[in-house]
């Protein structure tokens, strides 16, 4: 009896003390970016990295100053996007989110380099159109948008946009960027890529978006549903409103800012 009686006590303390320590245990900042240009330097920073592949994406785990970080490679795309990100919620558990990477300029006073901090993000690529007759022809600014429908708090809302954490937007605007403008905006997200300066012209118009890229409204989304802060950061590797052609160089300098932020973010823990 005495003995039984002390085995139980021996594994209540072990539970405790497991229990005590995962409590205590720092929840990893998941950043992700859809290509290697826009990962290979953030999982090269961290210390202590650990590789995993999970339902086939690939998840860098380590340390940065000391705080643990996951960088995620959500390949191109909403879908892959949504997957990776959902699949790296449900095993790190983060605290917060950062989907960051390239993206196509949509406001003139933008160029190449600069960097948009996603206050707001929407889906450029959700339209319905009304009935017209065979060889009518096709006119895209008679597309109507449509809202998206996001679960959030056990509930389905019609959502316009979605938004980035605000104390996570301030703290990235309080991040220096010497390579270009840092400016707060709007980020468009779509399986799309725009060349045409009218079709680009009119998307701005119609949501006020800074770029265009193709995966931060599913990753705030997947936030969104499941609770998570969220931030999105693009930094333009293109503007054609420029003639500015694809520069794979921002997305090691796109990289380089987001670390810094995901460091001011471990300091505000
Ligand atoms: N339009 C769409 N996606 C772009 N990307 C960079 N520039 C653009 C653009 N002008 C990013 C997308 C995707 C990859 C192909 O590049 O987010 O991940």
């Amino acid at each position: 009896m005495k003995k039984m009686l002390c085995l139980v006590l021996t594994l209540l303390l072990a539970l405790l003390s497991f229990a005590a320590l995962a409590e205590e245990a720092p929840r990893p900042i998941l950043i992700g970016g859809a290509m290697d240009l826009e990962t290979a330097d953030m999982m090269q920073a961290l210390e202590d990295a650990q590789t995993q592949v999970i339902n086939g994406y690939t998840y860098v785990s380590g340390k940065l100053d000391g705080y643990p970080v996951v960088v995620v490679k959500t390949q191109v795309g909403m879908v892959n996007a949504a997957a990776s990100t959902t699949t790296g919620i449900m095993t790190f558990n983060p605290i917060a989110v950062i989907n960051q990477g390239t993206a196509g300029g949509h406001d003139e006073a933008l160029h190449k380099g600069d960097i948009v901090i996603g206050a707001t993000t929407v889906n450029i690529n959700a339209f319905k159109s009304d009935w017209s007759d065979k060889g009518a022809g096709i006119d895209p600014t008679k597309w109507i948008w449509m809202t998206t429908e996001v679960l959030q708090d056990g509930e389905v809302k019609e959502v316009s946009s979605l938004s980035s954490d605000p104390a996570l937007v301030e703290i990235a605007k309080s991040v220096p960027y010497a390579k270009g403008t840092l400016v707060e905006g709007v980020i468009g997200s779509g399986d799309v890529w725009n060349k045409e300066l009218d079709r680009i012209g009119l998307i701005h118009s119609q949501f006020n978006t800074s770029c265009e890229e193709m995966e931060t409204f599913a990753v705030a989304q997947v936030c969104a549903y499941t609770g998570t802060p969220f931030l999105g950061i693009r930094i333009l590797s293109n503007n054609e409103l420029h003639q500015e052609s694809f520069d794979p160089q921002t997305g090691a300098d796109c990289q380089a800012y987001v670390l810094d932020v995901a460091r001011a973010m471990i300091k505000s823990y």
